[in-house]
């Protein structure tokens, strides 16, 4: 019985501590930083989340397209902008004005020409580049990926965007770091050959063709909330995780309704196996 109830302590806290674990995983250890969406109840923060579009907006959808999302998303249940009284997206306020604030090309149905008109809530987040050569002569070769999915995409997910983020600094004296690659303390890639130091202490991290690109006030919040490097990072990285995943919430609540049934009917099972071998000698 004892080790029943150790072996059952031991997989809830699997479950809970199992986001931590798996971000401590990631090579070199990513910057301490806890979500509210952290663990199997862990749910996403509205305000957080409104704040991170605002810095996707702002300053990341210029060079990165996030084509699985359409304006509605962000006014669907659990999204940033859900509003009760507006049960469909389609008609929520918020939606409607971010999207009618954008222009995204279209085709004149009458004339077949190429147009532009402003978007509605049903059409797709405008991707910043018409065409990946496009996107890559914009970046010095490299590839803005869309950010979809991008919280999936890698180990470690929203906490490792978020060092990412906030993980620029000067490269370690030793290193030569290319005109319009910058030096990131938790990105990966292969430094061995750009590092003139000794062979077994390579630095951590990598360097990559996107530049730094939060600073202290470089997104005005609506809300007030001090926007620091740190703190639009992490609003930033919870709106990516969301998108990789609106329905979150929804599967965790639905985890836990399931794991009570099935406490619940493993008592009923159990009274009921008392019950029918009650008068057995066995
Ligand atoms: C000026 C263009 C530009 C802006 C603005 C920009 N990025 Fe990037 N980003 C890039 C490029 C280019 C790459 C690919 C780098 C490479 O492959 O070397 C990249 C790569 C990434 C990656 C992938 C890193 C990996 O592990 O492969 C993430 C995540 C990312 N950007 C997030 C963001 C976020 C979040 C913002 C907004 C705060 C942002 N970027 C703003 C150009 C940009």
């Amino acid at each position: 019985m004892l080790r029943k109830a150790l072996s059952a302590a031991a997989v809830l806290a699997c479950l809970t501590f199992g986001g931590a674990a798996s971000a401590a995983e990631h090579g070199h250890t990513l910057r301490p930083v806890t979500f509210s969406f952290d663990g199997p109840f862990g749910k996403f923060d509205r305000g957080s989340l409104q704040r991170g579009y605002k810095v996707y907006a702002e300053v990341c959808s210029s060079c990165h397209g996030m084509n699985l999302l359409s304006y509605r998303n962000l006014a669907q249940k659990g999204g940033p902008f859900f509003d009760e009284k507006y049960k469909n997206p389609n008609d929520n306020p918020y939606a409607k004005a971010i999207a009618a604030a954008i222009e995204v090309p279209d085709i004149d149905p009458d004339t077949g020409d190429a147009i532009t008109r402003p978007a509605t809530p049903a059409d797709r987040f405008k991707d910043p580049y018409p065409n990946e050569p496009a996107a890559r002569a914009g970046n010095g070769g490299a590839l803005p990926p869309d950010l979809s999915v991008i919280a999936k995409a890698r180990e470690g997910g929203a906490h490792y965007i978020y060092s990412l983020l906030t993980g620029y600094h000067e490269a370690p004296a030793g290193l030569t770091v290319a005109p319009g690659q910058y030096y990131d303390e938790y990105y990966k890639s292969d430094l061995s050959s750009a590092w003139k130091g000794p062979k077994d202490k390579v630095p951590p991290g990598g360097v990559l063709a996107m530049s730094f690109q939060l600073t202290p006030d470089r997104v005005a919040f609506d809300d007030g909330t001090p926007s620091s490097t740190d703190q639009e990072a992490k609003d930033v990285a919870a709106f990516l995780a969301w998108a990789a995943e609106p329905h979150a919430e929804e599967r965790k609540e639905t985890g836990l309704a399931v794991m009570i049934y099935l406490l619940i009917f493993a008592g009923i099972t159990y009274l009921s196996y008392r019950r029918i071998w009650k008068n057995v000698a066995h």
